[in-house]
């Protein structure tokens, strides 16, 4: 039997873009998901962009016996970890929901994955466990802060667990990915991002105001200690994170304990700077006004790269013209998503 690579939350944004890297440098790559936020359509296009099949098991990394049947069926030697909800603001309306799907589902993935014998994961962190850092860029070696919402705690907390499970078993592997703002989509246009329902992140809001769902952007605050008094933030391709998991993959299989790795471009943008370039991008304008500043929200956040770089051999290759051309091309050639 082939090595295959499990990956929960394939159907999903990044995790789709990350299947279609694995698929193109010849990995077999099994997908579990519960279609939960997104579409089979996506790993069906997956497989029509480079020629290949992949596995797909519809089904929640809550169900045990799920689990057992396919680490039983397929012999896997490695699990990227995507599977989760993520809407900040619904972790605050319904927090058992989040640390359901987030934290229990991670557990009974990591209790499947020992049953199984295997103990190399990658799992999809995020730059919130930094909470509100003063200093810029922000490196691995920062205390994590307290994150302001159930979605934040949860990531913390399973990070938490994975550094306790490799204290208790040194087989364990595992490469903690902490993501800055992922956007864009694969240059073919056929993948991308498709939020339910109006979205809560910038850059699929401000991509629906210029196809024209949207009438206009809200700016949350122009009153931040920034250049332009707008948030900043790290903005990274979704192309770059997905190269940036094989390299974290690699590194995984010939490591062992807890790594900590920021994938971000190390360069921060304006939510003013990001409303320009995707105008240019677009050649459409973006009607926005300035509210009130967003419960919650930081004034700025990018990535100290570096480590990543060092240790994986990744840097960000696609710059912030890329980002904005590649989410202007998926949203035109589906103003539906992907219909669902
Ligand atoms: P996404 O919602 O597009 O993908 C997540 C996928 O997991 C979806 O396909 C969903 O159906 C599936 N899923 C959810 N709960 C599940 C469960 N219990 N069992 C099986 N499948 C389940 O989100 P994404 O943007 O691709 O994010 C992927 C991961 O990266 C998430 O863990 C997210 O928290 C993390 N992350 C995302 C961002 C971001 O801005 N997109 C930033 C930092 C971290
Ligand atoms: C959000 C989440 C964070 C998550 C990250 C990546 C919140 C509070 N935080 O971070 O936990 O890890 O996404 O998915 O939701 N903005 C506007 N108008 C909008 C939308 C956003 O001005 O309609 C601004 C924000 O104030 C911010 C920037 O754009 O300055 C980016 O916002 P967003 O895309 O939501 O990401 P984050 O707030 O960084």
């Amino acid at each position: 039997m082939t090595e295959k690579i499990l990956v929960t939350g394939g159907a999903g944004f990044i995790g789709s873009h990350t299947t279609l890297a694995l698929l193109e440098v010849g990995l077999e790559v099994v997908v579990l998901d519960n279609l939960s936020n997104s579409s089979d359509i996506a790993l069906r296009r997956v497989e029509d962009i480079c020629g290949k099949s992949l596995t797909f098991i519809e089904g929640d990394i809550r169900n045990s016996q799920i689990l057992d049947d396919l680490f039983n069926e397929h012999r896997i030697s490695a699990v990227l970890h995507f599977a989760g909800l993520k809407a900040v603001g619904q972790s605050v309306r319904m927090p058992l929901n989040y640390y359901d799907n987030n934290v229990v589902g991670s557990i009974s993935l990591f209790n499947a994955m020992a049953r199984a014998g295997v103990f190399n994961l990658v799992f999809s962190s995020s730059a919130t466990v930094y909470g509100e850092p003063t200093q810029m860029p922000i490196s691995e070696d920062f205390p994590t802060g307290i994150p302001t919402n159930p979605y934040g705690r949860s990531k913390l907390m399973v990070e938490d667990v994975l550094r306790d499970l490799s204290l208790s078993d040194p087989r364990w592997s595992v490469g903690l990915l902490r993501y800055f703002n992922p956007v864009g989509a694969h240059e073919s246009g056929i993948i991308g991002e498709d939020p339910n329902g109006i979205p809560n992140n910038l850059l699929p809001y401000v991509s629906q105001v210029a196809i024209g769902k949207l009438k206009h952007l809200s700016v949350f605050g122009n009153d931040y200690p920034t250049p332009d008094g707008t948030g900043v933030r790290d903005y990274i391709h979704v192309q770059d994170l997905a190269d940036g998991h094989l390299c974290a993959l690699q590194k995984i299989l010939q490591t062992n304990g807890v790594n900590i790795w920021n994938l971000g471009t190390g360069i921060g943008y304006s939510v003013l700077e990001i409303i320009r370039a995707f105008e240019e991008a677009s050649g459409r304008a973006v009607p926005y006004q300035v509210v009130e500043r967003r419960s919650g929200d930081i004034a700025q956040c990018w990535a100290a790269p570096e480590k990543a770089t060092r240790e994986l051999g990744w840097s960000a290759k696609r710059n912030l013209l890329d980002m904005m051309t590649d989410t202007w091309r998926w949203q035109l050639g589906n103003p539906q998503g992907y219909g669902h």
